[in-house]
């Protein structure tokens, strides 16, 4: 029995903030910004939206897409750092909101890292058969615990939600391998008190090194070399961080997913928003492999190699 990817959505708030609309808020600059992270532009909810608002949306949409009724799901696990509050989890909400009447549901705290703990964790579920449908969601309000003095880190983050359903596939489709870490002792390079704070540098070093070895390990754990891989879908921090990744697996500029430059780094949601976007463009085709790979607070980080297809 193998797990893989049935249906998926995303959604993303309409309010978009340019990086002209921050220089008016403060001391920084288009040029900056662009140069430094690729980033033009992200996504902000307003006050009427929380997190599990947003995350509603994208998992509506990624069970009209698997056409799997939300009294079919047995496990909801929601990937988010900005939950709408510590408990109940945002992963209840759903099963509440979608009327999910038998699914178990919880929230994965592993930051950026946190999609790729949610599909690790689906697919155990859905190989032993205990579960046949796991939905899972990444979703980010990050505006709301953004330090907007901050031009360190106000820059970077953005809001949204990206969802996939995931159920049993055929042979040789879906998830090949995976790799999931963590290390304590790089907690506080990334962290929040009240706000996001963060050591940029030192993040960077390690997202760097990560996103490499880790989509080089997911490769040859499932058997494979560089050349067999069709799309990498990298999480969208850094533009710079992206290529580093890029080029460690040698895939030219059109394999690699880039949608950083429109919503931003919204953590938990970028690899599955990014994902959809590549579907909707024609990108990702039947059979193709691609591989995931994100990194975050805790520090933590995680890579998939996927075949795509049911
Ligand atoms: O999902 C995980 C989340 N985190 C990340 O992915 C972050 C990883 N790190 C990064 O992406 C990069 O380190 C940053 C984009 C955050 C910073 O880029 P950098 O090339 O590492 O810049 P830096 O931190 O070395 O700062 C260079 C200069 C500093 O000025 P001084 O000290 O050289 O005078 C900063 O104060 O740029 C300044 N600076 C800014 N200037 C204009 C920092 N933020 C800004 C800003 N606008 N927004």
């Amino acid at each position: 029995m193998n797990a893989g990817i049935i249906g998926i959505g995303r959604y993303v708030p309409e309010q978009v903030v340019t990086n002209l609309d921050l220089e008016k808020r403060m001391d920084t600059s288009d040029e900056w910004i662009r140069t430094r992270t690729g980033i033009e532009e992200r996504r902000i909810a307003g006050d009427d939206m929380d997190t599990s608002d947003l995350g509603l949306r994208a998992a509506q949409k990624a069970l009209e897409n698997a056409n799997v009724s939300p009294e079919e799901i047995d496990m909801i696990l929601v990937a988010t750092v900005t939950p709408d509050q510590p408990f109940p989890s945002v992963a209840c909400m759903l099963q509440e909101k979608l009327g999910a009447k038998k699914a178990a549901a919880m929230d994965v705290s592993a930051a950026c890292a946190g999609f790729m703990y949610g599909m690790v964790t689906a697919k155990q579920f859905i190989e032993t058969s205990a579960y046949k449908y796991v939905l899972i969601v990444g979703v980010e309000k990050l505006s709301k615990i953004t330090d907007w003095e901050d031009r360190n880190t106000a820059v970077l983050f953005g809001d949204g939600a990206g969802a996939v359903l995931m159920g049993p596939v055929a042979d040789g489709k879906g998830v090949l391998s995976f790799e999931l870490g963590s290390d304590g002792s790089g907690g506080k390079y990334l962290y929040q008190d009240t706000n996001i704070r963060m050591n940029g540098r030192e993040v960077f070093k390690f997202a760097v090194r990560q996103m490499g070895e880790s989509s080089v390990n997911v490769l040859e754990k499932a058997g494979l070399s560089k050349e067999d891989v069709d799309f990498l879908i990298p999480h969208q921090a850094n533009i710079r961080i992206m290529e580093a990744a890029r080029q460690r697996l040698e895939l030219p500029l059109e394999k690699m997913s880039k949608t950083v430059h429109k919503y931003g780094n919204t953590s938990a949601a970028s690899i599955p928003i990014s994902m959809v976007e590549e579907l909707e463009a024609g990108k990702i085709k039947d059979g193709d492999l691609i591989v995931m790979v994100g990194f975050g607070g805790g520090l933590t980080w995680g890579a998939i190699a996927l075949r795509w297809g049911r």
